[in-house]
């Protein structure tokens, strides 16, 4: 039998052993309420750590939400390249809409005179652009431009030349080709019979810096202009767009003829007018669209580009700044087939009324459409070293003249154009020798910028029309 004291003491112990053990478990459970009140402290900050660095690198990644129409900027062309549609959807939605905007538009579109057209000229507040809407307008057809104004040249020049065409009636919408809803919001609001689409990224040399706006402008802008056209104009429009002689590129025969190859093209400007051409038969194959392309041979005149060399040897002969003019890589002339810009007008409006209707609808072809190419030039080569003696007589001052061979950047040495066809199919015949239209080109030039002296036969005046 166990001693009572022993069982006592054991009862005593166990009684004391309980007591502990309680104890020590509440302390556990203390302890372990602190710890996982503490470890989901823990766990919420590192979920808002967590989430504040995904919002900052989604932030920091996310291309922004908003769009600026600038061919300059390669990194903007290739957002919209690659956006355009998210891009322009929420650009054009807020921005083009109500019933004022909408009679605007309907006013700018409406013909004056029997059997007018209905005219979208894109690049409309460009230089080709300009003079075609005008001369339009001027005949009783309904133009309604559209331009993105971007700054590849002096955008106060393209801004003038809008108020200028307002002034005439003619309404000239910011916006991009690439901006979808835009369009189709333009094609909803009038019935436009035809399309003349001359908004491009323009220039040779510019296409070695900013290669991305040049595709962006004349391949992905063409493309979609084409769909709308295509696919939600209704009706169908026809369309007249803008190639270039630079198609001809490494080509030697001369003149050049539409008949000619084109296939090997000197500079990325030129390969997307040549990929125009090829897109265009496409969309006239597949959509039924009647689609002219012009080829246009170095177009000069008043309201130009600044760009182009006589209107940049203006400019620096004027200062006494000492201007560049190449040779070609075996030492011979640089010769031009200047063109001046009322005879391309000309060209543009015969093309225009020659174009036979569409013949699809919905995105569906009701059969065979026009397909057409010409060529507009002046059909006499100039070198350009006259060029520079005709704007020395006229402005009464001696270039100072730095003669290099021509760098391989896109450059040809030679155009000439055959216009035979434009002249058999719409009587285009051109009629401005280069002296006389240098002289209209630097009379507007002395009158806008508001040069006083020392021109010679330029008459000045500072009035800008
Ligand atoms: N002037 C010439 O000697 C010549 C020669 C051959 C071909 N071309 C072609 O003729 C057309 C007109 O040339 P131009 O000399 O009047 O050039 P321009 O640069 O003066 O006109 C083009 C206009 O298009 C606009 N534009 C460019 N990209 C656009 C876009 N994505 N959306 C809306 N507008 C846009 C520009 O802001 C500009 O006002 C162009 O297609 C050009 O490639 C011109």
């Amino acid at each position: 039998m166990p001693a009572p004291s022993s069982s006592s003491s054991s009862l005593l112990d166990t009684g004391k052993g309980s007591k502990i053990e309680r104890y020590n478990s509440y302390i556990r459970r203390v302890n372990s309420a602190k710890i996982m009140a503490a470890s989901s402290k823990l766990l919420f900050r590192a979920t808002l750590l967590t989430a504040v660095v995904l919002i900052l690198l989604f932030t920091l990644n996310y291309p922004p939400l908003t769009t600026h129409s600038n061919a300059q900027s390669s990194s903007s062309s290739h957002r919209s390249l690659l956006s355009s549609s998210f891009l322009s959807s929420s650009s054009s939605s807020s921005k083009y809409s109500g019933a004022a905007w909408e009679k605007q538009v309907r006013n700018s579109a409406a013909p004056r005179r029997h059997n007018g057209m209905s005219v979208l000229v894109t690049g409309a507040a460009g230089f080709v652009g300009t003079h075609c809407s005008l001369a339009l307008k001027k005949r009783g057809d309904g133009v309604v431009g559209l331009d993105n104004f971007n700054s590849y040249y002096d955008p106060s020049l393209k801004r003038d030349r809008q108020s200028m065409l307002g002034r005439h009636g003619v309404l000239v919408v910011d916006g991009d080709i690439n901006d979808g809803p835009l369009l189709s919001k333009l094609f909803d609001v009038a019935a436009f019979t035809h399309i003349l689409h001359l908004a491009a990224q323009a220039g040779v040399r510019y296409a070695m810096k900013n290669p991305q706006s040049y595709v962006a402008s004349n391949i992905a802008g063409l493309v979609n202009l084409f769909e709308i056209a295509a696919k939600t104009a209704d009706p169908q429009p026809a369309i007249v767009w803008a190639s270039s002689s630079s198609v001809y590129g490494l080509n030697t025969n001369n003149p050049f003829s539409e008949l000619h190859r084109t296939d090997q093209p000197a500079s990325l400007y030129a390969a997307t007018k040549k990929a125009g051409e090829e897109i265009a038969h496409t969309y006239n194959h597949i959509y039924g669209l009647s689609i002219t392309g012009l080829r246009f041979f170095t177009v000069y005149g008043p309201w130009g580009r600044p760009d182009m060399a006589y209107f940049s040897f203006t400019k620096d002969i004027l200062a006494g700044k000492p201007i560049t003019v190449f040779k070609s890589q075996d030492g011979k002339e640089v010769a031009r087939d200047f063109t001046y810009i009322d005879d391309v007008v000309k060209g543009c409006v015969g093309a225009l009324d020659t174009a036979e209707r569409s013949t699809g609808s919905g995105g569906k072809k009701r059969g065979p459409a026009q397909l057409r190419v010409y060529n507009l030039g002046n059909t006499s080569p100039v070198p350009v070293t006259r060029l520079v003696s005709i704007l020395e007589g006229l402005l009464g001052t001696k270039a100072k003249k730095n003669v290099v061979k021509m760098p391989r950047n896109g450059d040809v040495p030679f155009t000439h154009a055959n216009v035979s066809l434009a002249a058999h199919d719409f009587a285009y015949q051109p009629t401005t020798d280069l002296e006389t239209g240098l002289r209209k080109f630097v009379k507007w030039y002395v009158g806008y910028y508001g040069i006083k002296s020392p021109v010679k036969n330029g008459g000045g005046g500072g009035h800008k029309e």
